[in-house]
């Protein structure tokens, strides 16, 4: 975790953020007796799983295993690294963070917190702008004429930029920010060579650029004018808080929808995603313009299986989605394609036939191998050995790019069969790309092994964890008698050696869980201690005799193994005779100690 923040401020912070309160805000939670239940935010379920515990400030789900406090339920709902979920709960808990000192300085961290401050006081000056005032009208026209209504604008929180080389130099000036800050934030452009500045944007529809928290991290100006000497947009360029090719327009409002349908559709506009979005398709993302980069692939895959590529019917949108390929395709997403038919881009079509029409063609739209075979044997003769071989060329080109052996095999049979080669021509190609195949593999990350499974522990190692975990004073009594090796799963075994190894400096089960870097041991004790049903009658947590057998069990059973594992290494030929006496040491030892009751250590008692 770093040095970010110290873990006082880290347990002042999970003070303030009841994990009810906080998860509540997000899901709509239920209560089922001392607890609280919702359907799981991290998996489809029809009947809910999800439980929280407000005694123990954590949350456990029994259908996808996932669990933690109330840290991991940010980080891993909003999908932010844990340094940004435990910012979030500090902003929401109004607790000031005390300058880090990680990669990348005080410095460049405070410059982005004044850049991201500067964006969100011009965004709010823009949409005021645009909201009233005779200046604005120009903006408010344009938008009643392309249909975006009064939502869209609120909750893509629009702007207008007035007409002028100076309103945004005065408004700066106002706010007594130095101009070089504002340049840095890409607000206004110094004339070259001297030391005066003016707007970048003038006169423009602007659509705020958010990151995938939300912030306004950039700006979009849409030219209002029919002038054609002027480019219809007019971007920030890259700057401290803003690279385009990491930041996917929509994203912020659009992931939760991502996640529950694992499909990303990516069309080219704002426009585009507004209309879409609005029209009640939501897992929309748009790259603006440009092609998709690794990093954007990258993105899309924390939180979808699969991009619909969404085109526009003009060539020019073709070839910039086209551009996206190798990105897409070495990311190892699942990749389907559409072109939205002519003269329409998805802001169009959706206007003129509706949301549901426009759903329903994504819905349809063919894997990319299809839609890619479609065009080249739409624009090369198929029935010329000269168009086939080119058509080949054009996917031998592609194949090779995807990661996953099993698409690939796809592409090639597909286009084997399609171009009219026989199953020898097709077993052929698939040769052909097994030697083509990149060399370093990486394992395909499929739906299914994304999903968790707790280890199968039984029920005395489950209590143990229980009696280590619920209860302080068990957890003492315990500790004083048993060894960690003791326990058979080889997972749980680590966990009981990490609780004792706490011994002296427990921080409280939610603060210990946050301290743990395997999320698998935090989803099995999160599933451990959610479990409703009462511990087993013969080990029951009351009563010392049952208490004391459950332990005894365990160190018994161990000694079972012990032995056995002895007796098979006496049994090997030519054993040499020192490791012979030590053994039947050990075997003799281990039989005395199998009669004793359960004691304390001394050294510990
Ligand atoms: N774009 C850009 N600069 C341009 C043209 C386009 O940055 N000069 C980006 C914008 O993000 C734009 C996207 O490319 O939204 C798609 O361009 P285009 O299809 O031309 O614009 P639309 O979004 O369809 O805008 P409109 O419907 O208003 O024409
Ligand atoms: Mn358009």
């Amino acid at each position: 975790m770093g040095g970010f923040v110290s873990p006082a401020t880290l347990e002042q912070i999970r003070a303030a953020s009841d994990i009810v309160e906080v998860i509540g805000s997000y899901v709509p939670l239920k209560r089922a007796g001392a607890n609280f239940v919702a359907l799981c935010p991290f998996h489809r379920e029809k009947t809910p799983s999800f439980n929280v515990n407000p005694n123990k400030q954590i949350f456990h789900c029994f259908g996808c295993h996932k669990g933690g406090d109330v840290f991991t339920f940010v980080k891993e709902y909003e999908n932010l690294d844990f340094p940004d979920a435990v910012r979030r709960l500090a902003e929401r808990a109004r607790i000031p963070l005390e300058l880090e000192k990680q990669a990348g300085g005080a410095d460049t961290r405070h410059l982005k917190e004044r850049l991201f401050q500067i964006h969100e006081q011009i965004t709010q000056r823009w949409q005021t702008a645009l909201a009233a005032g005779e200046a604005g009208a120009i903006a408010r026209d344009y938008l009643a004429r392309r249909g975006v209504g009064a939502e869209a604008v609120q909750l893509f929180r629009l702007g207008y930029a007035s007409d002028a080389w100076d309103d945004t130099v005065k408004w700066a000036k106002s706010k007594n920010y130095e101009l070089p800050l504002v340049e840095q934030a890409g607000l206004v452009v110094r004339k070259e060579g001297s030391d005066h500045f003016y707007d970048r944007f003038r006169g423009r529809l602007i659509f705020p650029i958010c990151d995938e928290q939300g912030r306004v991290a950039a700006f979009s100006g849409r030219v209002l004018t029919g002038d054609e000497k002027t480019a219809k947009y007019v971007n920030s360029p890259e700057t401290p808080v803003f690279t385009k090719g990491k930041l996917l327009f929509g994203l912020d409002k659009s992931k939760r929808a991502l996640l529950d349908t694992h499909c990303a559709i990516v069309c080219e506009g704002q426009l585009d995603l507004i209309a879409c979005f609005m029209s009640g398709v939501k897992n929309v993302v748009a790259p603006q313009g440009t092609a998709l980069t690794s990093d954007h692939a990258r993105i899309l895959k924390r939180y979808a299986d699969e991009v619909v590529l969404c085109f526009d019917s003009d060539n020019a949108g073709q070839n910039a989605a086209m551009r996206s390929l190798d990105s897409l395709l070495a990311s190892g997403l699942a990749i389907r394609a559409v072109t939205v038919p002519a003269p329409h881009d998805p802001d169009s079509f959706i206007k003129e036939f509706g949301g549901p029409a426009f759903a329903k063609l994504i819905e349809n739209a063919p894997a990319f191998s299809d839609f890619y075979l479609d065009r080249l044997c739409a624009t090369n003769d198929t029935t010329s050995d000269r168009g086939r071989s080119a058509i080949v060329r054009a996917m031998a080109e592609i194949i090779p790019k995807i990661r996953s052996d099993v698409l690939r095999d796809n592409y090639a049979q597909k286009t084997a069969l399609r171009l009219g080669l026989g199953m020898s021509a097709v077993a052929m190609w698939n040769e052909f790309n097994k030697a083509a195949r990149p060399s370093k593999e990486e394992p395909e990350e499929t739906a299914d092994s994304r999903a968790l499974t707790v280890p199968d522990v039984p029920p005395q190692e489950r209590w143990l964890l229980r009696l280590l975990l619920e209860d302080d004073e068990q957890f003492e009594w315990a500790a004083a008698r048993l060894e960690p090796e003791w326990v058979e799963n080889p997972v749980v075994r680590e966990i009981v050696a990490q609780r004792l190894h706490s011994l002296d400096s427990w921080p409280g089960l939610a603060a210990w869980l946050s301290q743990l870097e395997k999320p698998e041991w935090v989803n099995l004790i999160t599933d451990v201690l959610a479990d409703p049903k009462p511990v087993p009658v013969e080990v029951n947590l009351k009563g010392t005799a049952q208490r004391d057998g459950a332990i005894k069990v365990l160190r018994d059973r161990y000694i079972a193994r012990e032995l056995a594992a002895i007796s098979q290494r006496l049994a090997a030929p030519d054993l040499p005779e020192a490791e012979n006496r030590e053994l039947l040491e050990r075997q003799s030892h281990l039989r005395r100690l199998k009669k004793e009751p359960l004691a304390a250590r001394s050294d510990q008692a």
